[in-house]
C-alpha cells in the first residue's frame, strides 16, 4: 500500500463556543473533539499524522502530547484558510509521496471504519481528490458539490455559490484524500480571491479537473459522521448522538440497559455480559464492569473498576476497585485510592478514601473510613469514623484479619489493631490493640436517680418520667446512683482494663457491634 499522511485542521478559534477553551478541546463522551477524530484516525495505521494548530496552540498542543504523543504539531500563525493550514501541515510532514488525508479535527462522531471505508474507495480510483461527502436537509454554510456524473467539477462554498449552486443539498463533509504528489503541487497554485479572501483547500478539486484529473466523491449514509460541532447547543446534541450510539454497542454486547436516554457511558468504558444498568448511571472515564454486575440506580462512578457480580447502588465513586460479588451503597461515596475486596460490603452513608477493605469486610453504616487498611473478614461498626487528620498531616490505621468494632468507635490513627482483636462501642482508639483483645473506653454507667423530676421540674418529660416510676417501670438504681457528675469522674482512654471489668453494663460479653 501507498505512503499514507494525515493532516487535521485544528487551527481555528471556534468563536461561537464563546469559551476560553479551543474549540477542538471541548469534551463529550470522555474524549476532546480532535481526539475522537485522532482516535478515528489510529485505524488507518497513517505512515504519519500532523495536527496544524493555531488559536489556543499551547493548550492544543499540550493535550496532544499528552495523549496522541505520536502525532506531530504544525503551528499555523495565522489562519488564511483551509488551503493555507494545509500546507503548513504538509510542510511539517516533509513528504509528497503517497496518499494525503485532510479532515477537519470538530467531526466527533467520525468513526475509524468510515475513514477506511473511504481511504479504500480513494486508492482504488486513480484519482487526484476523493471527497467524502453527506446529503443534509439542510446544506447551509457547507461547500456544495457540484458534479459532472461520476466525477466532481468543483466544490464551491456557500459565500460564492449561485443560487443554483445553493440548492445542491451534497455537502463537502471537510474530510478529502488527495494523491500526495497532486496536492503539493496544488497548494501553491490556490489563490484567495473569492467572497472570504482565504485559501480555500476546496478549490483544489477545481484545479485537478482543468488539469484533466479526476476528482470523485463518496457519498457517506451516516451523515451525523461528518457533523461539526460549532457551538455548545450542537455539542450537546452530538453528545447526546454519540451516547446513544455508545449505550446501543453495549445493549448489543449483551449489556441490560434499563433506561438508555438516563444511561451515560464514555468512549473507553468497558462492560461485561448480563450486567444490567439501572436508570441513572454514568459510567465515565476508563471505567471497566465485570459480568453480572448490577449497577444504579443513581450512581457515578468515574475510572473505576467493578469486578463480576457486584451490586453498587447510589454511589459517587471516583478511581476505586470494587470486588468481586461486592455490595455498594445506597448513598455510599468512594474517593480516590479505595479498594474493596470480593463479596465486602460498603453500606449506606459511608465515605472511603485511600482505604483498603478486605475480602468479606463490611463498613456497613454510616462511617468514615480513610487512610486505611481493613483486613479480611472484618466488621466495622456503625458510625465508626477512622480520624487520619492530626491537623497537619494525614496518617494510617490499620485493621487486621477478622476484627469485630464495635459501633461509633473513633481510631485514632497512626493505630494499629490485631486480627481477632474488638472494640467496644463507642470506644476511642488511641493505642494499638493487641490480636484476640477487647478494646474498651467508655466508663461505667452512671445514673441520676430522679435527675429529669428535679431539673426539669414542669415538663413533659418530668411528668413522663413520674408516670413510669409511679408505675414501677425499671426502678432499680444502682449503690453510686444519686452522685454528681463532679465524684466519679470516667475512666480514661487507654485504662482498658478497668473498662473491660467495670460491670455488666460495660458489656464485655456484647460490645454493642452492629453487623450488617
Ligand atoms: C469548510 C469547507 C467546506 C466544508 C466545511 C465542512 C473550505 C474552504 N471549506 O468550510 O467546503 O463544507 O468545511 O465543515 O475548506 N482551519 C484551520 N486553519 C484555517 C482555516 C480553517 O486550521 O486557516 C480549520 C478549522 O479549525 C476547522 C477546519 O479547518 O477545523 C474548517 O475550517 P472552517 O473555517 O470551519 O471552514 P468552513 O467554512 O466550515
Ligand atoms: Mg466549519
Amino acid at each position: 500500500m501507498s505512503e499514507l499522511t494525515v493532516i487535521v485542521l485544528a487551527a481555528g478559534q471556534g468563536k461561537r463556543m464563546k469559551s476560553s477553551l479551543p474549540k477542538v478541546l471541548h469534551p463529550l463522551g470522555g474524549r476532546t473533539m480532535v481526539g475522537h477524530v485522532l482516535t478515528a484516525v489510529e485505524a488507518l495505521g497513517a505512515d504519519r499524522v500532523v495536527a496544524v494548530v493555531g488559536h489556543g496552540r499551547e493548550q492544543v498542543t499540550a493535550h496532544l502530547h499528552e495523549h496522541f504523543p505520536g502525532v506531530q504539531v504544525a503551528v499555523q500563525e495565522e489562519q488564511l484558510g483551509t488551503g493555507h493550514a494545509t500546507r503548513v501541515g504538509l510542510e511539517v510532514a516533509g513528504t509528497v509521496g503517497g496518499d494525503v488525508l485532510v479532515l477537519t479535527a470538530d467531526t466527533p462522531l467520525l468513526t475509524g471504519e468510515t475513514l477506511v471505508w473511504f481511504m479504500e474507495r480513494h486508492r482504488g480510483g486513480g484519482r487526484a481528490v476523493s471527497i467524502l461527502t453527506a446529503d443534509v436537509p439542510d446544506p447551509r454554510g457547507y461547500g456544495r458539490i457540484v458534479r459532472d456524473g461520476d466525477d466532481v467539477r468543483a466544490i464551491v462554498e456557500e459565500k460564492d455559490a449561485s443560487a443554483q449552486e445553493q440548492a445542491i443539498t451534497e455537502i463537502n463533509s471537510g474530510i478529502l484524500a488527495f494523491d500526495g504528489a497532486f496536492l503539493a503541487a496544488a497548494l501553491p497554485r490556490l489563490g484567495n480571491a473569492n467572497a472570504s479572501g482565504e485559501y480555500y483547500l476546496t478549490e483544489a478539486a477545481r484545479l485537478a479537473a482543468e488539469d484533466g484529473l479526476r476528482a470523485g466523491a463518496f457519498l457517506l449514509e451516516d451523515r451525523l459522521q461528518t457533523e461539526g460541532a460549532n457551538d455548545r447547543v450542537q455539542l450537546a446534541a452530538l453528545g447526546k448522538e454519540l451516547n446513544r450510539r455508545i449505550v446501543e454497542r453495549w445493549m448489543r454486547e449483551g449489556v441490560t440497559v434499563v433506561d438508555p436516554d438516563t444511561t451515560w457511558i464514555h468512549v473507553d468504558v468497558e462492560i461485561g455480559q448480563d450486567t444490567t444498568i439501572e436508570p441513572g448511571v454514568q459510567l465515565l472515564g476508563v471505567t471497566s464492569i465485570g459480568r453480572g454486575a448490577r449497577i444504579g440506580p443513581d450512581s457515578t462512578l468515574t475510572d473505576c473498576e467493578v469486578g463480576d457480580g457486584a451490586h453498587v447502588v447510589r454511589t459517587q465513586a471516583l478511581l476505586s476497585v470494587i470486588g468481586e460479588g461486592a455490595d455498594v451503597g445506597p448513598f455510599a461515596h468512594l474517593r480516590a485510592g479505595t479498594v474493596l475486596g470480593r463479596t465486602g460490603k460498603i453500606g449506606g452513608f459511608v465515605e472511603t478514601k485511600n482505604a483498603r477493605i478486605g475480602d468479606g469486610a463490611k463498613v456497613p453504616h454510616l462511617s468514615y473510613v480513610g487512610d486505611a487498611t481493613i483486613g479480611e473478614g472484618s466488621n466495622i461498626g456503625a458510625g465508626t469514623i477512622f480520624a487520619n487528620y492530626d491537623g497537619v498531616a494525614k496518617h494510617h490505621t490499620t485493621i487486621g484479619a477478622q476484627v469485630k468494632s464495635g459501633s461509633n468507635v473513633t481510631f485514632v490513627a497512626p493505630v494499629t489493631v490485631g486480627d481477632g482483636a474488638g472494640t467496644g462501642a463507642g470506644t476511642l482508639v488511641r493505642e494499638d490493640v493487641p490480636p484476640g483483645a477487647m478494646a474498651l473506653s467508655a466508663g461505667p454507667q452512671r445514673l441520676l436517680e430522679g435527675w429529669a423530676q428535679e431539673r426539669r421540674a414542669g415538663t413533659a418529660q418530668a411528668a413522663a418520667a413520674e408516670a413510669a416510676r409511679a408505675a414501677g417501670v425499671l426502678v432499680v438504681g444502682r449503690p453510686d446512683a444519686a452522685g454528681t457528675p463532679d465524684e466519679h469522674p470516667g475512666e480514661q482512654s487507654g485504662d482498658h482494663e478497668a473498662s473491660h471489668t467495670g460491670g455488666p453494663e460495660v458489656g464485655a460479653a456484647d460490645p454493642g457491634r452492629s453487623e450488617s
